[in-house]
């Protein structure tokens, strides 16, 4: 553990079937006005909307709703929850939903109460938090991003065609979360491999960088090999419950900070993959794989043991008489296996890109990378090998 590190999330969890009976000791702690934040209508069909507002209504709350939030979701809904929140002096965004809700939450909190333009303040020049933050809780019912128990929030401006996150400080966070597995049953197959894909690009994201022998690395690999075994349950029956537990539970801990400890990151995958989603609007984690394959046959050689690690200690790669290369591409090749084996598709084309929105991704990617710094010109070049 090289890299000094400070460790704080003040997220608290309630995980379990039971999970909702925390819900009115939780509201205790905030003040009446509460802004209901959810999407379009999932959360109708399961019932879980009804539940919901029977215990606000239980507990005395003033509730305000904005519902239809969009996957990906959009800053004019985030500047119009920063309305709602002014106008009804909100003292608990409950965000009811998958990541996209929870993100727009986050970003509702900190940018009711700033002045100016908080797109070009917190997402374009990355200033720090300057107003009050309104406290953001979450009813979780489709698990990938890690949103519950993190700072993120990833937000899409319509209007200049970009896709961006921010992490902010742990403060923003959720300052509690209700994750019971069941309410993920009814989550469509693709969008359900979507987010088993996201997970594992998070872990990848922050196990392909450093140098060190680092005890995160070995976390990262027991997380990995947890998500791939119960994956393959979760497919073959969506309704087992260890099974979709043990995803939720490997969705929170891939990106609540732990797994990336004292580790320098990648997240090029996920810069390439945002901006995709600018122009296609496609499920995230689905863009994360298809991109991630030529991704990493193109950067394998400049952190080669990493790749070799990754081969042996996830995917049980046999490496007697081969090269270290043969390994480390075997290793990317049963990645890319297990994407098709879950039914992700392996093409932009099938996710809605077009050949002209290519070079206008690629140049729109902030340079960056782990172990090999992506110039425009190589983001490129990832772009056509999948697309
Ligand atoms: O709109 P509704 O009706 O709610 O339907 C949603 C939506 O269509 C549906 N859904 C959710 N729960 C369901 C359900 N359908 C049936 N039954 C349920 N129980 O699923 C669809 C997708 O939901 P969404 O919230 O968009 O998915 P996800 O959780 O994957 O969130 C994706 C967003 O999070 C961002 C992504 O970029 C994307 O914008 N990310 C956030 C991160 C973070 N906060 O740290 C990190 C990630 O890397 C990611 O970038
Ligand atoms: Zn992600």
């Amino acid at each position: 553990m090289k890299y000094d590190f400070t460790f704080y999330n003040p997220t608290r969890i309630h995980f379990g079937k039971k999970a909702m009976e925390h819900l009115p000791e939780e509201l205790a702690n905030f003040g009446d006005s509460v802004l209901l934040l959810y999407g379009k209508n999932a959360i109708k069909k399961i019932g879980l909307y009804d539940e919901v507002i029977k215990i606000l209504n239980a507990c005395g709350k003033k509730v305000t709703e904005l519902g239809g939030i969009k996957p990906n979701p959009s800053y004019s809904q985030v500047l119009e929850g920063a309305r709602l929140v002014r106008e009804n002096k909100v003292d608990l965004i409950l965000a009811v939903g998958g990541g996209s809700v929870v993100d727009c939450a986050k970003a509702i909190s900190v940018s009711a109460y700033t002045e100016g333009d908080p797109w070009q303040k917190y997402w374009i020049e990355f200033q720090p938090l300057d107003s009050e933050i309104v406290p953001v809780a979450s009813i979780l019912t489709m698990v990938g991003t890690g949103s519950e128990m993190n700072g993120g929030s990833v937000i899409t401006n319509e209007d200049v065609t970009i896709k961006e996150g921010r992490v902010f400080p742990p403060e923003v966070n959720p300052k509690f979360s209700i994750l019971n597995p069941e309410y993920t049953y009814s989550v469509p197959k693709i969008q359900m491999v979507s987010g088993i894909f996201d997970i594992m690009s998070h872990l990848c994201e922050q196990y392909f960088s450093g140098d060190d022998d680092n005890t995160t690395d070995y976390l990262i690999e027991a997380v990995m090999k947890s998500l791939i075994n119960s994956a393959r349950i979760a497919i073959q029956n969506p309704e087992d419950y260890e099974a979709r537990s043990n995803i939720m539970w490997c969705a929170t801990v891939a990106l609540n900070r732990i797994t990336g400890l004292s580790k320098t990151q990648d997240w090029e995958v996920h810069g390439i993959e945002h901006q995709l989603g600018a122009y296609t609007d496609c499920p995230h984690g689905l863009g994360l794989s298809v991109i991630s394959m030529p991704y990493y046959r193109h950067i394998y050689k400049y952190g080669l043991h990493q790749f070799v690690r990754f081969a042996k200690n996830v995917w049980d790669v046999n490496g007697e008489g081969k090269s270290d290369d043969e390994i480390a591409l075997e290793g990317i090749a049963a990645l890319e296996n297990f994407s098709k084996e879950i039914g992700i598709p392996s093409t932009l084309r099938e996710l809605g890109a077009t050949e002209d929105m290519l070079e206008k991704i690629a140049y729109s990617v902030e340079e960056g990378g782990g172990y090999k710094k992506m110039t425009h010109e190589d983001i490129l070049a990832v772009l056509k090998e999948c697309f």
